[in-house]
């Protein structure tokens, strides 16, 4: 298979593309940057499938920076929803699978229990609101061939995320005040990639003309973000203790779902895919982090 993967520079982005390093596979991949492939404009976008050829894209690139989103409200709905709706009918014209990440953020959080990929979605801000226009649009012109996963709260060895944040913050600072009342799942990056990289050499996700699904991947258990950086600190080993707060005590531009916890069911049954606990892929994490080299420079 010819695979294309964009959003090469972030997270999920270099995390798939490290996995495909390590690992032996006939498959061929692409990985484009924004400077390859700028998904901000249409006849770019055009351009480069008329000249590259694939059989799947797996879609990693997004407009992620959610408070941002709020007063760049048309740059998300470019790249989250217009340039997924044309890659949708791009694929659809040309046989191309589709793998596109979405997130928790297209629901209101108001649900206690998981969600499952079957629940009303409503999201509270544009980042989700965007996102969710980009599934919908997959959706309604691909009626095979595309999956689509939610996942929430990514990290990884790369870039600028929560992990890299508190170890930052956590060696500058006595105390961190964090919010305690937002629930969901952290998902490692890496755990994520391998978990597409199995979806793709899975029979059925090869089926022909396979239907196309939503599906949610996260890691398990559920924790706060106050539990989350606690987990971090206390890995880490620098002194800073982590005071939980709410999240009147923390404004952002973009509000924020309460509850995103996700049944992983659907996914790790249909593809049989083990599902490891977050604070176990933390600790692995955390253990490649060259921020440990970074803490030693304290
Ligand atoms: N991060 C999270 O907590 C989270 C949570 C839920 C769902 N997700 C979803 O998971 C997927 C992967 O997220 P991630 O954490 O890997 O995000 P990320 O680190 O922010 O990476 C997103 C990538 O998209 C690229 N991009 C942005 N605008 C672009 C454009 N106009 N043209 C081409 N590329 C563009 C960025 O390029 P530059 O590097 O040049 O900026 C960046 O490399 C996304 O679909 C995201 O919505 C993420």
């Amino acid at each position: 298979m010819f695979i294309l993967v964009t959003g090469a520079n972030g997270q999920l982005g270099k995390s798939i593309k490290s996995l495909v390093k390590q690992q032996k596979t006939s498959d061929s991949f692409v990985f484009v940057t924004r400077n390859q492939l700028d998904l901000s404009s249409l006849s770019n976008i055009q351009n480069y499938f008329e000249v590259h050829k694939f059989d799947l894209i797996i879609n990693c690139a997004a407009y992620t920076a959610v408070d941002k989103a709020e007063h760049y409200q048309q740059e998300a709905g470019m790249v989250n929803h217009i340039a997924v709706k044309q890659i949708a009918e791009i694929a659809k014209s040309n046989n191309i699978k589709l793998i596109h990440v979405s997130t928790d953020f297209v629901f209101d959080g108001l649900k206690h229990e998981p969600y499952c990929e079957s629940d009303t979605s409503s999201p509270l801000n544009i980042y989700g609101k965007t996102k969710l226009e980009g599934e919908n649009a997959i959706l309604s012109i691909m009626k095979f061939n595309a999956i689509i996963i939610r996942t929430s709260w990514v990290y990884s060895e790369y870039g600028n995320n929560f992990v890299a944040t508190i170890l930052k913050l956590a060696q500058k600072n006595s105390n961190l005040n964090i919010v305690s009342d937002q629930i969901g799942t952290p998902t490692y990056a890496g755990d994520l990639g391998k978990a597409i990289l199995s979806i793709i050499k899975n029979a059925k996700f090869n089926e022909f003309e396979r239907v196309s699904e939503i599906y949610h991947y996260s890691n398990e258990g559920r924790c706060s973000w106050y539990d989350f950086a606690k987990e971090v600190v206390n890995i880490s080993g620098v002194k800073c203790t982590v005071t939980p707060i709410n999240t009147e005590d923390y404004p952002t531009a973009a509000k924020r779902p309460k509850h995103t916890i996700m049944s992983k069911e659907k996914i790790s049954k249909e593809f049989d895919l083990k599902i490891i606990f977050w604070k176990d892929s933390l600790k692995y994490c955390m253990k490649n982090l060259s921020t440990l080299s970074l803490l030693n420079k304290k």
